[in-house]
């Protein structure tokens, strides 16, 4: 593993996690993500030993959701936020946006079984075929890692309306490094044991490594609400799972759009 990062200078690390990880992003992910997509949920099941879906329901904590709203989820993969916000609120206008046609076509049968409709682009979020001011809510769930952050919260802040809200779940490093051994030990054994009995590819056995790397150099709970802020997010909250194995994120972009979407369960 590479050496600690200096926390405290985003863009020097935004530059070293492109320089260490953009050969990856742009060149690799997609094979990964067709091979992982056919068992994607059911790996994840078990990898989390069964708390994918208490996961999910403390993220759809952080949102308060109306009629009407339109939602942009961000790296979609198989629609698992898309299908859960129409759950708890039918008459959304969801969209979908990921670079995976092989997670988007699991996510558009899941939908489809499920009788949702959930309206699917083919693209890279770096760049959303979206106008300005155009979503109520942008959401982006266990995908941040893979990202030049920075300019996707940059596209973020444009598509979404004022007072619109971003809400963000992902695996992040916990700042203790004691519990950060343990953690990156314990999904090393995770992804073997997924490759093993999902029969994982190529492209995403050789990619065991970048996974727990990407990581390790991203930020925890904490910075990442820096990162926001920094962004020019308003009323930014975080909560902490497992320690800050898993964070949650909520924030609003500046100025009014009616009652906030963001329920105040998280701290700020
Ligand atoms: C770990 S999956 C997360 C899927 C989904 N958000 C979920 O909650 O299960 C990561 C997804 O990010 C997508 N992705 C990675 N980089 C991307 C990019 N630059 N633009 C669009 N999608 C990207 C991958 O194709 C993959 O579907």
């Amino acid at each position: 593993m590479h050496a600690p990062l200096p926390h405290d200078n985003e863009q020097l690390r935004e530059q070293l996690r492109v320089k260490l990880f953009g050969h990856y992003w742009k060149h690799d992910l997609n094979d990964v993500f067709a091979d992982v997509a056919p068992y994607y949920d059911r790996a994840n099941v078990v990898a989390s030993l069964g708390l994918w879906s208490w996961f999910l329901k403390h993220f759809l904590a952080t949102f308060s959701l109306r009629p009407g709203q339109r939602v942009l989820d961000l790296c979609a993969g198989t629609n698992a936020v898309g299908i859960a916000l129409l759950g708890s609120e039918p008459a959304l206008e969801v969209f979908a946006i990921d670079r995976s046609e092989a997670m988007q076509a699991v996510g558009r049968r899941r939908a489809a079984a499920r009788g949702l409709h959930i309206e699917s682009s083919i693209g890279d979020v770096h760049r959303l075929p979206f106008p300005d001011a155009h979503f109520d809510i942008v959401t982006l769930q266990w995908a941040s890692r893979h990202l030049r952050i920075e300019a996707v919260m940059d596209e973020v802040q444009r598509v979404l309306k004022p007072g619109g809200s971003f809400h963000h779940c992902d695996m992040l490093r916990p700042s203790s490094p004691r519990i950060a051994r343990w953690y990156f030990g314990y999904l090393r054994g995770c992804l073997n044991l997924t490759a093993w009995l999902f029969r994982s590819g190529r492209a995403a056995l050789g990619c065991r490594n970048y996974f727990i790397e990407a990581l390790d150099k991203f930020y925890s709970a904490e910075e990442f609400s820096a990162l926001l802020e920094k962004h020019g997010f308003v009323e930014v909250g975080h909560k902490r799972l497992l320690a800050g194995m898993v964070g949650l994120h909520r924030a609003r972009k500046a100025g009014w759009a009616g009652p906030s979407t963001a329920r105040p369960s998280l701290r700020g």
